[in-house]
């Protein structure tokens, strides 16, 4: 038998064991040795090479690469379906069960404003928004804190020049409001407020904060205290109480700020409340005559009412959250419990 025939014989081998082979590690390692090994039938007939003239050299190295050429082919192809077998084989469960995909959620101070928005929407109250950067006109000027007015120093401020500031609550919105709309005005407006204040756990240099206002003829301070004494009850539940304390705000006259019995323990005296059984929700009021005259509504004509409450406090009562900055971090194993 001369080479080439010998080389041919090789590969038919091949063909037949690669017909006949199972399809198992074991089975495919031999296969291997048997052509490709060291010792193997490829290496066997590059072997016998030495034994040639340089021109069958050059004619049978094409043919024994052919021969490994294709075994090796073979080879891989085995090494595929072996693969796909054990793919196919794989145990699989059909029992257990499914894992539920992990869905977000609205963070917690949303959901918080969220809920004290719909109820003043049930009361006719419609939303306005307005910009987080402001002029010293609107977070100030308009709502009667006049230049060096020592009511200024009650809200630490970021200016950005001496004229434009980021807004320190959301009363700008008021005024904002009443220049672009006739009365009756009756809206909510929330957003997002800041304030140059040492950070810790009761404060932060940014919050939040829901604004109210309805302006009409003869708005009374009754209204006033009947609209927010049914929206705590709403919101804190129908046994909740509240008790309105005189105040001071240059926007409104008279001025109040509004607790409610302490939702932790129900006014009996805890931690929450530092135990005087009351939480302060928000500040309130008539709009000050001064306000309605700067944006061109008649005060003899007109009285309203107006107040400012801010849902990152609630939100910690609420919950029982003892520092505010876990609302701003982004940990989800906070948020998450939510
Ligand atoms: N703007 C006040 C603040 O940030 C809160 C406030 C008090 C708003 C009384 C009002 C109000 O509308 O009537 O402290």
């Amino acid at each position: 038998m001369n080479l080439f025939e010998k080389a041919e014989e090789v590969r038919e081998q091949l063909r037949k064991d690669l017909a006949q082979i199972e399809i198992q590690p074991e089975a495919i390692e031999a296969f291997r040795l048997k052509y490709l090994g060291k010792k193997g039938e490829i290496q066997s007939l590059f072997s016998l090479f030495g034994t040639l003239d340089p021109e069958k050299k050059r004619l049978f190295g094409k043919v024994a690469n052919e021969a490994k050429l294709e075994a090796e082919a073979a080879l891989n192809a085995l090494k595929q379906r072996l693969a796909g077998n054990q793919k196919k084989e794989a145990f699989f469960d059909f029992t257990l069960p499914g894992k539920a995909p992990r869905t977000g959620h609205l963070h917690p101070i949303t959901q918080t404003m969220n809920r004290i928005i719909a109820i003043f929407q049930e009361m006719g109250f419609g939303i306005e928004f307005g910009p987080e950067v402001e002029t010293d006109y609107y977070n100030f000027e308009a709502l009667n804190f006049p230049k060096n007015h020592p009511a200024r120093d009650m809200q630490d401020t970021f200016f950005v020049d001496d004229d434009i500031l980021l807004r320190t609550h959301t009363s700008p919105i008021q005024v904002r409001t009443m220049l672009k709309k006739k009365p009756p005005i009756r809206i909510l407006a929330p957003g997002r407020v800041y304030r140059n204040e040492a950070i810790n756990p009761r404060s932060y240099c940014m919050f939040h904060q829901i604004e109210g206002l309805y302006v009409d003829e003869n708005v009374t301070f009754s209204e006033l205290k009947t609209t927010l004494d049914v929206f705590a009850r709403r919101f804190f539940g129908k046994d909740v109480k509240t008790r309105f304390r005189p105040s001071y705000f240059p926007f409104t006259e008279p001025s109040a700020e509004v607790d409610v019995s302490c939702i932790i323990c129900g006014g009996r005296g805890c931690r929450v409340c530092k135990h005087t059984g009351w939480l302060e929700i928000l500040g309130c009021g008539m709009v000050d005559p001064n306000v309605l005259s700067a944006v061109g509504i008649d005060p003899e004509k007109y009285t309203g009412y107006a107040f400012g409450m801010g849902p990152d406090r609630i939100a910690l009562q609420k919950y029982g959250i003892n520092d505010i900055r876990l609302f701003f971090e982004g940990d989800i194993r906070f948020l998450t419990q939510f």
